[in-house]
């Protein structure tokens, strides 16, 4: 029989050149950076557009719905932090089941990520291109056409916008992290202070009689709006994809993924609670631009909605950005190991960044974004996501086991019981997605499936590695996989 397919998180850490100094990409983030990426790539779609829809099902309690998608995070972010911290590299969720469970799981869980970083991409460039029209028509009156607005299903041709915000992400991230980092810090900050306002105005106006009825659909509306609140908190793991990019990330991935999680927890909670204080929680339920709509009420002036759009504008180009330069480093880490062609690990040495690897991403995803419609691949986004947090729950549990000197500067409190949580809560939002859901998710596992057997277990550079060394696979460094840094053109 043959050895099970692990890689160990010190070959993982040899390969990629994450303890060496020189290695391909440059350590520029710091802990600030790393919080504003993070921030960047979860505050967006989610609470400007989703919001609405998640009231509508859960009514005030909304904000408990919010407290349970972030507790499953939580949860899942503790795993996150205790294997960001002890295996520094690009590939996130995808790399730590290499090394707690094996390739053939490693491969799916990369695959299901696709879900989570491509098809998301794709998705958030449509809502983006919504609050473009909004904020074009708060500022001039007119709006773009439809036929260029709007994919085909929503009475259009193409959806340019989406398409624009695309390229210009791409554009940002193949002139490096630096840049990238820079924008993103900017446009977190921003975002924050727009959110924060808003909250200052709707409370100016808030009214105890509009949380009552508190729960008006009862437990089975808080379990739907905790899968539809739990998209706004989709991206926190994005921090670990930066682990060749961090500065000292043993120490700053954990505390950046923890900072961020309570960070944005707080605000959607106050969020919530303005909107639905101020206008009650009908008036927001599956509105449009809610947010605008509330500062318009309150202010009696559509300046508000203005700055809000604006806001939203850039918090969804900063998704963007985010979720996209994730995809491109998960690519890179699935490419080193053989898995997926190896045009996806080639670092430029002018600019220092996968640049052929971004702009295949960039044009792949803006197919989706200039034809489909908003919401439908945000189930598929939401149990994808999901399912690679259990297995990242799962990996920690797998790697305690199996490696337990690690050295680990984070450690999950009250270990297993809080990944078993993890696993426990992400299987129940999984779920509450429904069955339509369920046969899309293991259709795409199915073909996930093939692409490994027919290609990533064939072009395996750990089996390729062990058949030349005789050696067990992954069980150790070998002088070749030392060496092996990441490729430049
Ligand atoms: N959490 C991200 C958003 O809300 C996906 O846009």
């Amino acid at each position: 029989m043959s050895a099970p397919r692990v890689k160990s998180p010190q070959l993982l850490m040899a390969e990629s050149g994450a303890d060496r100094e020189g290695h391909g990409l440059k350590r520029t983030m710091g802990l600030f950076q790393l919080i504003c990426f993070g921030v960047g790539a979860i505050v967006g779609t989610g609470i400007f557009v989703g919001l609405s829809d998640s009231v509508a099902q859960a009514g005030p309690a909304v904000v408990v719905s919010f407290i349970l998608a972030a507790i499953t995070c939580v949860f899942t972010a503790f795993s996150f932090a205790e294997l960001g911290g002890a295996i520094p590299v690009s590939g996130s969720s995808y790399s730590f089941a290499y090394a707690g469970l094996g390739e053939g799981t490693a491969f799916l869980v990369g695959w299901c990520l696709i879900l989570e970083y491509g098809v998301s991409v794709s998705a958030v460039a449509v809502g983006w291109s919504q609050y473009v029209n909004e904020l074009l028509h708060s500022l001039t009156g007119v709006q773009l056409p439809a036929a260029l607005s709007a994919g085909p299903s929503d009475g259009g041709i193409v959806n340019l916008p989406a398409v624009i915000v695309i390229a210009l992400a791409s554009v940002l991230l193949i002139r490096g992290v630096r840049e990238s980092a820079r924008a993103t810090a900017a446009m977190a900050v921003l975002k924050l202070v727009v959110l924060v306002a808003f909250c200052a105005i709707g409370f100016s106006a808030f009214k105890h009689g509009n949380l009552t009825p508190f729960s008006p659909a009862g437990l089975g509306g808080i379990g739907a709006g905790t899968t539809a609140a739990f998209f706004s908190y989709i991206g926190f793991d994005a921090i670990t994809t930066a682990g060749e990019e961090a500065k000292d990330p043993r120490r700053n991935i954990p505390i950046a993924i923890l900072v961020c999680i309570g960070l944005v927890t707080l605000l959607y909670c106050a969020v919530a609670l303005a909107a639905i204080g101020a206008v009650g929680g009908d008036a927001v339920a599956g509105r449009p631009a809610a947010l605008s709509y509330v500062v318009n009420v309150v202010t009696g002036s559509t300046v508000g909605a203005g700055v809000v759009a604006f806001g939203a504008v850039v918090a969804i180009a900063s998704v963007v950005l985010a979720v996209m330069y994730g995809q491109t480093r998960i690519l890179m880490s699935m490419s080193r190991d053989g898995l997926v062609p190896r045009v996806f690990e080639k670092i430029s040495p002018k600019t220092s960044t996968p640049v052929a690897g971004t702009l295949i991403v960039a044009v792949v995803f803006a197919v989706p974004a200039a034809f489909a419609p908003l919401d439908a691949v945000v189930n598929l986004t939401t149990i994808g996501t999901l399912a690679t947090m259990a297995a990242v729950n799962v990996a920690v549990i797998a790697l305690r086991r199996r490696q337990p000197g690690l050295a680990r500067t984070f450690r999950v409190p009250l270990y297993p019981v809080v990944p078993l949580l993890g696993i426990g809560f992400c299987l129940y939002l999984m779920y509450e997605t429904g069955w339509t859901t369920w046969i899309q998710f293991v259709c795409f596992l199915a073909a996930g499936f093939l692409v490994y057997v027919l290609y990533g277990r064939r072009n395996s550079r750990l089996a390729a590695d062990a058949a030349v060394t005789g050696a067990v696979p992954g069980a150790g460094v070998t002088p070749d996989a030392a060496e092996r840094a990441p490729q430049a053109v």
